[in-house]
């Protein structure tokens, strides 16, 4: 066996625990990497490749980087699909007998990177788990910044492809018996498999269990979800493997059902542009940015989860509707609340490092500021004649206490770190402020040092500096050099001048320098001390964070409403749609000249359950879908909507499809995509939903695409025997004859003017179908040549004439236009010749009488005629 250094002893030793993760090898102020580790890190940092000693006759790679600088290191190799295990000098050098004793302290993993990176404060960081069981599947998420953590059990896979595609989560942990890894719709996300060994369902409840300090599940209510409680308990479990500490503010589990909310798949968020557009894949231009008036992070974080999750009940919604009401009609309630609301920070998260451990002094400044505001929101909010408002009033836990150990413990201008002190308030603790007297005695007695020194010696620019090699020292210039006492002792030259030591200021150094050390020593436990007593409390922060968050968000539903003339609407049970001057709230902010062209709807469940809805390209199909679509959701958050007046009868699910949307990224065909989400609607659609098709069926053939959306509408008429609401927008003008067969069909279309060679867009929804598209007229438009323009009107005519023509040759091909290489012989009876033909064909002479047969004879002149041939 080669020889090896203890120290790299040591490191295999803790590298081998931690395989799959790049282990960062803390040596003095530089953390270290080494073999494969370091070739990996410093192609993706971009940092030197060195070597250190030998291993087995050959060199060590290695790669370090300094320790204060780690952060922005950590996060890149994090992001770039590593985990980093982070291994500190566990004991002072100084005391250590041999090798100094190393630890891993922390695994960074994405789902819990939060000093790493800057966390958005818009979005939650969250980490999930789905578990499987026999008839179900468990997921559970978790913030560890915020403390949130939720569990839920449904029993399609494909209900959680749909919840996950909601939380979106950082990390993914999977268990390897479950064989999940494999699926197809997981691999998006960054995975992490738990593997049998070091998990079962027994350890999965034992750890929850411990974790949330209780001996029964059945206080949190998730005794019964067994696919639900391995999941929670992989996260805990996890957790506590990576960051081992036990998280004190995870101390409740909060069970839901997806069907407490309104129903809303990934490609309906998708399609609405709730969070992200499509295109730009940006947050501006979508539902989320306009509704996003909220003053504080956590206010944000929870107007998305409404967003996410709208409400299915009746009284939850008028609730928040009426709370938004008296914030709008309250300009004083308003204002004064949102004054307030400006001036506090993060709660959740700041409680969350509390409660971690990783509070700094600033941190609680913060808090401290924040409970500050408290008191005078619940007063305001006390006044209010909305009973929610009222309620979260009387909820609402000002946290004087907190208030006041921070108050009285901790300096406004405390510094960011606790290394230098400088933190606790002077007359909090009686040995603290001796060595603090000490300190600055000491500094009183140097500055009188160097006055008795200038005198005795007569040096006038003698002076006593500091530095760290040699502690307090005399310095003395050259030209005084002469002057210099026996008693000084030399220490240092200089190219001016010299530098001594003597041995009272060497005491008195001693001193002043365990003074200081004790005094930073002290003000970390004391700090600590506030801080623990803080963490004790973190469930009341963490309910008074989420009270806040609720009336931030109101308000700023209020805001918005007035600021874009929202109205609030009248939610009940019928099944009916009615929008009076309904508008696209994100599309009329982004007309800026042009003004919004308001349209109103309605749907109900006796003659006008299902709108057919066709009309030309860019006339504005589209947007009224999604406009509906759109106050409905907002309706259903407990948001007023853009129209001048809205009905709207209870929706469980919205359903939004868009035909022929790419999805390549996931590797199927447009078409595949839209039959699969097109299945999905007739799977999962209810009476009480809204269907919005948006061009189904385009992405393949005329005659197939046809059919399919023919046969799906007649299908989503007829569902349940009642049928389902229904929007849909296409260009198969065929699809207008549905109202011969369906009873509760009905065409509209958005009107537009032909004038001259133009178009106009009115925008305005009328009844009644259409038989154009105009698609030649917008092409025009959008600036495609006009030589090309002429000949796809052309093509046009000739495609809606006949198939073939005489000779045989697709009619799509014939042209007129000059230049065309095509020699076609255009006979006598032009391009209507098929028709006459045919015409004359059918003719049954023997049986006509010669009259009829001029009758006839006559018009079929005329129709030549007409045709101008
Ligand atoms: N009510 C309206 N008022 C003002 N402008 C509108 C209105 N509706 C739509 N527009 C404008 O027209 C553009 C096109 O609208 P939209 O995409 O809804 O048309 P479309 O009928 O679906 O067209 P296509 O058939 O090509 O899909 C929008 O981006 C918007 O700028
Ligand atoms: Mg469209």
């Amino acid at each position: 066996m080669a020889q090896i250094t203890p120290m790299l002893r040591q490191y295999l030793g803790i590298k081998q625990e931690y395989p799959d993760a790049i282990l960062f090898f803390r040596m003095g102020d530089f953390y270290e990497m080494f073999f494969e580790d370091a070739r990996i890190a410093s192609k993706i940092l971009g940092i030197a490749l060195t070597s250190r000693g030998t291993f087995n006759g050959e060199k060590v790679p290695m790669c370090g980087i300094p320790h204060h600088a780690s952060k922005s290191y950590i996060a890149r190799l994090v992001a770039e699909g590593k985990k980093v295990a982070i291994c500190e000098q566990v004991e002072d050098p100084k005391q250590s007998k041999g090798i100094v004793k190393r630890d891993v302290v922390r695994i960074v993993t994405p789902g819990s990177l939060l000093e790493e990176r800057e966390l958005s404060e818009k979005d939650n960081l969250y980490m999930a788990s789905v578990a499987k069981a026999s008839s179900c599947y468990g997921l559970a998420h978790m913030d560890l910044s915020t403390g949130e953590f939720r569990v839920t059990e449904v029993s399609e896979w494909e209900e959680i492809v749909d919840e996950l595609g909601r939380i979106n989560p950082a990390e993914l942990l999977l268990l390897e018996r479950d064989g999940l890894q494999s699926k197809e719709e997981l691999s998006e996300f960054r995975l992490e498999i738990l593997d049998r060994s070091s998990f079962n369902p027994a350890k999965a409840e034992a750890v929850l269990k411990d974790q949330l300090g209780t001996t029964s599940l059945a206080s949190f209510g998730i005794e019964e979800m067994k696919a639900g409680v391995v999941a929670a308990g992989a996260i805990v479990s996890y957790l506590q493997k990576t960051q081992k500490t036990n998280p004190e503010h995870i101390r409740e589990v909060v069970p839901y059902r997806p069907g407490e909310y309104m129903f809303l798949d990934q490609a309906t968020s998708t399609n609405l542009e709730l969070f992200r557009t499509i295109r730009r894949r940006s947050e501006e231009g979508t539902l989320f940015h306009i509704l996003d008036r909220t003053l504080t992070p956590m206010g944000s974080r929870l107007l998305k989860k409404w967003i996410a999750y709208p409400l299915v009940n009746l009284k939850t919604i008028r609730g928040r509707l009426a709370a938004v009401s008296d914030f709008k009609e309250d300009l004083l309630l308003r204002e004064g609340v949102r004054k307030d609301l400006d001036q506090i920070y993060d709660l959740e998260r700041l409680n969350g490092r509390v409660a971690l451990g990783r509070a700094t002094p600033r941190d609680l400044i913060a808090l401290r500021n924040s409970i500050e505001h408290l008191p005078s929101i619940k007063a305001h909010l006390k006044g209010s004649a909305s009973s929610l408002l009222c309620d979260i009033a009387e909820a609402l836990d000002t946290l004087d206490d907190v208030y006041r150990w921070i108050k009285e413990g901790i300096r406004d201008d405390a510094p960011v770190t606790l290394k230098e002190g400088g933190v606790i308030r002077e007359g909090y603790d009686e040995e603290l402020d001796k060595l603090i007297q000490l300190t600055r005695g000491g500094k009183d007695w140097i500055a009188q040092f160097v006055r008795e020194e200038q005198a005795r010696t007569g040096i006038q620019n003698l002076k006593v500096g500091y530095n760290k090699v040699f502690g307090y020292y005399i310095e003395v210039s050259k030209a005084n050099l002469k002057a210099v006492p026996t008693h000084y002792i030399r220490k240092q030259t200089l190219v001016n001048g010299e530098r001594f030591i003597t041995e009272d200021l060497k005491n008195m150094e001693d001193q002043i320098l365990s003074a200081e050390e004790r005094r930073v020593a002290l003000e970390q436990e004391l700090f600590d001390r506030i801080r623990r007593r803080i963490a004790a409390e973190n469930r009341r922060i963490k309910e008074t964070a989420a009270l806040i968050a609720q009336v931030d968000v109101l308000a700023a539903l209020a805001e918005v409403a007035e600021l874009y003339g929202y109205t609030c609407p009248d939610i009940d049970e019928s099944r009916e749609i009615e929008i009076k001057e309904g508008r696209h709230p994100v599309i009329e902010q982004a007309l800026k000249e042009e003004n919004f062209v308001p349209n109103d709807i309605l749907l109900d469940d006796k003659e006008q359950e299902m709108l057919i809805i066709t009309g030309p390209n860019m006339a504005g199909k589209s947007t009224i879908l999604r406009q509906v679509a759109l106050i409905v959701l907002m309706a259903q958050i407990g948001s007023f909507v853009p129209a001048a007046k809205a009905r709207i009868g209870l929706v469980d699910r919205i359903f939004s499809r868009v035909g022929a949307s790419d999805d390549l990224a996931k590797g199927r065909s447009t078409f595949m995509v839209e039959m699969n989400e097109t299945a999905s609607i007739l799977r999962n659609a209810t009476p009480r939903s809204l269907v919005i098709l948006d061009e189904i069926g385009r992405g393949t053939s005329t005659y197939d695409g046809l059919s399919i959306a023919w046969a799906v509408a007649e299908a989503l008429h007829d569902l349940e025997g009642v049928g389902v609401r229904t929007l849909f927008a296409t260009h198969y003008h065929e699809l207008t004859e549905l109202v011969t067969t369906k009873e509760r069909v009905k065409n509209f279309n958005v009107a537009v003017k032909k004038w001259q060679d133009k178009i106009i867009f009115l925008r305005k929804l009328v009844p009644g179908g259409t038989s154009r598209s105009y698609g030649i007229e917008v092409a025009r438009l959008a600036g495609i040549p006009e030589a090309v323009i002429q000949r796809a009107g052309e093509i046009l005519e000739n495609l809606e004439g006949q198939d073939m023509d005489e000779a045989g040759r697709p009619k799509i091909a014939r042209s007129k236009l000059p230049g065309s290489t095509q020699a076609v012989q255009l006979n006598l009876f032009g391009i209507h010749d098929n028709r006459l033909a045919r015409w004359i064909k059918e003719l049954n002479i023997s049986r006509m009488t010669p009259l009829e047969a001029l009758v006839e004879l006559d018009k079929m002149k005329k129709f030549v005629d007409e045709q101008g041939t």
